[in-house]
């Protein structure tokens, strides 16, 4: 019976090795499995994960089944890095028809030759090779200003006693930095900025959209909505490329993909470089990874600071001493004196990461933790579930927010804090999102000085949007400030 109603369940198992499978979660619905999107407003998005961990025992390693397939959850860092250092495990690169898609390029939204979904790991190392620069502390330096100036001009609506959404402020915000910093736009019209946040928004929700996972010989596909921002996109891009090309450098990301150079030892032509196909969709899938997850950070921490008075008042104590010491310009080399605001978005990143990393496929059969790992399955290093039982931090506080534990060695979580995951695919523009959130919130602090959550009432806690896929507040945290 169940194996008609969850046909794909024992579709991996070694029947040679001697490790048990990892125990299973809960089926849910027949045919579908379990819904990982189905989060509680109490307990946000990533409510399933904890549930079904709490509900075996909390084993560090076991499975759910999802749309289908099993999918085997592995927590800890000792595991994590087990999996995502290890050459038995790949990317689960985005599937798609290769022939279809050669034929068809515009019909393709997400390559699968992008740095994120690189399947082949030579090609993957290229590629890193060769974007490793635009994201090294030193690119990220040269982009400081473009930052502060992205978040001054966002920061400019709160007004004294206006409500505003600060989901709005800061996804407007991360999506500036992608024109200006990312793509290196000069884009001065209203219209056409809005036309540009349009675009990217599009582009990303493509990700969940039933059109991302159509055929590629689908007739009218790319008249949808996230393939026509993609071909907008696509344009702004190779506009800007032929620019840097004619005009030389720039501070921006895009500029260092496009003179980025690999020296290649005995072959004739020793230097390589990214082609403009390799450019485009790498600087289209920076949009995708690099927007959403800052933005909703972000939007976080503010939730966060919005009922953490005293939290917030130390946040803006530090600044003010800050700006009394050094004057009100902003540089990476005042950012990193901001111990309590690096404390802040540690403390955020620990409470809502993004839930996991990509799927891997075990190459092989492996036994991790005394549980066979079956070739052929796919593994979700869930971040979310290594944060909340770290034995570092208590189990019945783990979401407490108290940025404070940063700051002593005795209560620091240590290796289980992996926001940004680990290994050869670890997050490549992790300077840049540190970056653009140390700027984001010291001038918050700076310019809020008190502030109240809209509409909070008595609740002293957030209510999450329970089918975003990254954490994020249900009501877009509207604040209005006090002084
Ligand atoms: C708070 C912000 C961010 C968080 C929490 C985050 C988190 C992560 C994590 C956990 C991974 C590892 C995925 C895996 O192993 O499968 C990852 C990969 C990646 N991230 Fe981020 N990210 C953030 C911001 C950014 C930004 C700003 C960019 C670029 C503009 C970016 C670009 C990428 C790329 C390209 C990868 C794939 C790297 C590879 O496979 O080699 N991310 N990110």
């Amino acid at each position: 019976m169940k194996r008609f109603l969850w046909p794909g369940l024992n579709k991996f198992h070694d029947p040679e090795c001697d490790a048990l499978l990892p125990e299973q979660a809960p089926l849910g619905c027949p045919f579908f499995g379990n819904n990982i999107l189905a989060g509680s407003k109490k307990k946000g998005s990533e409510y399933f994960y904890s549930e079904a961990s709490k509900k075996l025992g909390h084993p560090n390693i076991w499975r759910f089944y999802f749309m289908g397939y099993p999918v085997i959850s592995v927590s800890g860092s000792k595991n994590v890095n087990t999996i995502l250092q290890s050459k038995k495990f790949n990317i689960m690169g985005w599937s798609g028809d290769e022939k279809a898609k050669k034929k068809r390029k515009e019909a393709t939204l997400y390559s699968s030759n992008s740095v994120m979904f690189e399947h082949d790991r030579e090609k993957h190392q290229y590629l890193r090779h060769l974007l490793g620069p635009a994201f090294t502390p030193q690119s990220v330096r040269k982009g400081i200003n473009a930052i502060v100036l992205a978040a001054e001009e966002q920061l400019s609506v709160l007004k004294k006693g206006q409500s505003v959404k600060m989901e709005d402020v800061c996804e407007n915000f991360a999506l500036d930095i992608a024109w200006r910093q990312i793509i290196g736009l000069d884009l001065k019209d209203q219209y056409e900025i809005a036309r540009f946040h349009k675009a990217v928004n599009a582009y990303v929700s493509g990700v969940f959209s039933v059109g991302a996972y159509l055929p590629d010989n689908i007739p009218f596909k790319t008249l949808l909505p996230p393939y026509r921002a993609r071909k907008y996109l696509v344009h702004k891009i190779k506009e800007k490329i032929a620019d840097l090309e004619t005009n030389g450098p720039d501070g921006s990301t895009l500029s260092a993909m496009v003179f980025s150079t690999e020296h290649v030892e005995d072959v004739d032509a020793n230097v390589t470089r990214l082609s403009d196909e390799d450019i485009i969709e790498n600087a289209l899938i920076l949009l995708v990874a690099g927007t959403e997850t800052t933005a909703s950070t972000l939007t976080s921490a503010i939730s966060f600071l919005g009922l953490h008075p005293d939290v917030f008042e130390k946040l803006r104590k530090e600044q003010v001493e800050i700006i009394s010491l050094h004057g009100e310009n902003i540089t990476p080399e005042i950012l990193h004196k901001s111990s309590f605001l690096e404390s802040v978005i540690q403390e955020t990143l620990r409470i809502v990461p993004v839930s996991g990393t990509n799927l891997r496929k075990a190459e092989e059969t492996v036994v991790l933790d005394g549980k066979q790992i079956p070739k052929g399955s796919a593994v979700f290093c869930n971040i979310r579930l290594t944060h909340e039982l770290d034995p570092q931090v208590k189990s019945e506080t783990w979401t407490d927010f108290c940025p404070e534990r940063w700051l002593d060695d005795n209560t620091k979580p240590k290796e289980d804090f992996l926001p940004f995951g680990s290994g050869s695919r670890r997050c490549i523009g992790a300077s840049l999102a540190m970056a653009e959130m140390r700027v984001f919130l010291s001038l918050f602090a700076r310019k809020a000085k008190k502030f109240k959550l809209d509409g909070a009432g008595k609740r002293r806690e957030i209510l999450w949007r329970p089918t975003s896929i990254i954490p994020k507040p249900d009501n877009g945290v509207p604040i209005i400030l006090d002084d």
